[in-house]
C-alpha cells in the first residue's frame, strides 16, 4: 500500500482547464500506482481473478511530451478563429498555443498550424476539426479543411520503428499515439502469444499492421482483418514493403470473416490479438469469437477498461480462462489505461 502522495506543480498552465489531463499534479510513479491499483481492484472485485495474474504495469518512457497525434478544433471566440480543444464531455472551447503531452514537434508547429488554417478556411465555416499527427522522423502533416484534406500520398507517410521494422502509419487512418511505448508493448505480447514458426496468427481489428508488421518473420502465416478502407490501404503498403507474402490482409468486419480463417487454418496452432475501439466488441462479434476454441490463446488489447471487463466476464461465462493482465500506460498524466489480457479455451 502506497502512502504519502504528494501533490507537484502541474506542468501545464492549461491544466484543470482543458480537461485532456487528470495527473499532472501528481508524481509519475504516484499516477502508475494509482492506475495500477484501481484496476487490479476493479478486475479482482468483478471478475474474480486472483491478484497474482497482474503483471506490473508498462510506463511510458516519456511521461510528457509523447503523443504523436492531436485533434484540435479552430472555434470563433471574441470574433476570432483560435486553435485549441474541447473539453472533455462538453462543447466548450478552451485555446491553447501549446500541449505539454504533445511531442516537441507538434508544440513548434502550433503557430504555424493556425496560421495555415486560418488560411485555409473557407469563411463561411464557424469551425473545423483538425489533425495533426508526427512521426519518428518528426514529419509533420495536418488536415480536416476540405474533402480528402486527410489523404496523404505513399511518399508522405508517417513512419516509426519496431525493434528495427519500420512501419507506416497516415493521417486518415488509426495509429497509435504513442510511438516510444511501443516496442516494449510488442516485446510483451508476444510474450503473451508464445509464437513460432507453426503458428497461425489472427490480427484482428489490425489497422494498418501494427502487430502482424511487429510479428510476421516469428510465425508461419499472419491473417488481419480491418474494415477501414483507408486502414486496408496503408497495410497493404506495409506488407509490400516488408515482402511479407505469409501476411493476408482481409477488408471487412471481424465477425464476417473469423469463422472462414479459423476454418481455413485446419488444425494448426493458432492465435489471436483482438484490438477493438473504445466500445469494445459488438454482440456479434463477441458471439462469434467466443466459440473460437480452436484458438490456442487470445489476447484482448482495450483502451477502455470498463469494455474490456464487460467482454471478459462474456468470454468466462463461455468457458475461456483468464490468466495474465498487464496494463500499459499508453496515455500518462490522462486517465486513459489500455490493458492486454490472455484467454485459453478450457476445453
Ligand atoms: C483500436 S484500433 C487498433 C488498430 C491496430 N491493432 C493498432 O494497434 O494500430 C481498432 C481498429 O479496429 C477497426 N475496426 C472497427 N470495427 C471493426 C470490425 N468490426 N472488424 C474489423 N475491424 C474493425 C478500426 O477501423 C480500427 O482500425
Amino acid at each position: 500500500m502506497m502512502t504519502g502522495i504528494v501533490k507537484v506543480k502541474p506542468l501545464c498552465s492549461y491544466f484543470g482547464e482543458c480537461g485532456g489531463c487528470t495527473y499532472q499534479d501528481l508524481a509519475y510513479e504516484d499516477e502508475l500506482w494509482i492506475k495500477e491499483s484501481e484496476l487490479k481492484k476493479l478486475f479482482c472485485e468483478e471478475l474474480e481473478v486472483s491478484n497474482e495474474i497482474f503483471l506490473p504495469i508498462v510506463p511510458s518512457p516519456e511521461p510528457y511530451f509523447y503523443r504523436s497525434r492531436l485533434d484540435l478544433s479552430l472555434r470563433r471566440v471574441q470574433g476570432q478563429l483560435r486553435l485549441g480543444f474541447t473539453r472533455k464531455g462538453t462543447r466548450r472551447h478552451v485555446p491553447i498555443e501549446s500541449c505539454s503531452i504533445a511531442r516537441p514537434e507538434i508544440n513548434a508547429f502550433m503557430p504555424l498550424l493556425e496560421k495555415a488554417a486560418l488560411e485555409k478556411i473557407p469563411s463561411k465555416y464557424r469551425s473545423a476539426n483538425l489533425v495533426v499527427k508526427t512521426d519518428n522522423e518528426g514529419k509533420i502533416h495536418w488536415g480536416g479543411i476540405g474533402r480528402r484534406s486527410l489523404k496523404l500520398s505513399e511518399s508522405d507517410y508517417f513512419w516509426t520503428e519496431i525493434e528495427g521494422k519500420r512501419i507506416f502509419y497516415s493521417l486518415d487512418s488509426f495509429f497509435q499515439a504513442n510511438l516510444a511505448i511501443l516496442p516494449k508493448v510488442a516485446q510483451s505480447i508476444r510474450s503473451l502469444l508464445n509464437l513460432d514458426k507453426e503458428t497461425h496468427l489472427l490480427d484482428l481489428y489490425a489497422g494498418v499492421g501494427l502487430f502482424w508488421a511487429a510479428f510476421a518473420e516469428e510465425v508461419k502465416s499472419a491473417w488481419a482483418i480491418e474494415e477501414s478502407k483507408d486502414s486496408c490501404e496503408i497495410a497493404e503498403f506495409n506488407k509490400c514493403y516488408h515482402k511479407f507474402d505469409h501476411v493476408h490482409l482481409i477488408f471487412g468486419k471481424t465477425e464476417d470473416f473469423l469463422s472462414e480463417v479459423l476454418s481455413s487454418l485446419g488444425n494448426d496452432r493458432k492465435v489471436a490479438i483482438v484490438d477493438p475501439p473504445r466500445k469494445g466488441l459488438s454482440p456479434t462479434a463477441l458471439q462469434r469469437l467466443k466459440i473460437a476454441k480452436e484458438l490456442n490463446r487470445l489476447v484482448y488489447i482495450s483502451c477502455q477498461p470498463q469494455s474490456l471487463l464487460r467482454d471478459l466476464k462474456e468470454f468466462r461465462s463461455s468457458g475461456w480462462e483468464i490468466d495474465q493482465i498487464i496494463p500499459f500506460d499508453f496515455f500518462p498524466r490522462t486517465d486513459h489505461l489500455e490493458v492486454a489480457a490472455r484467454l485459453h479455451p478450457n476445453h
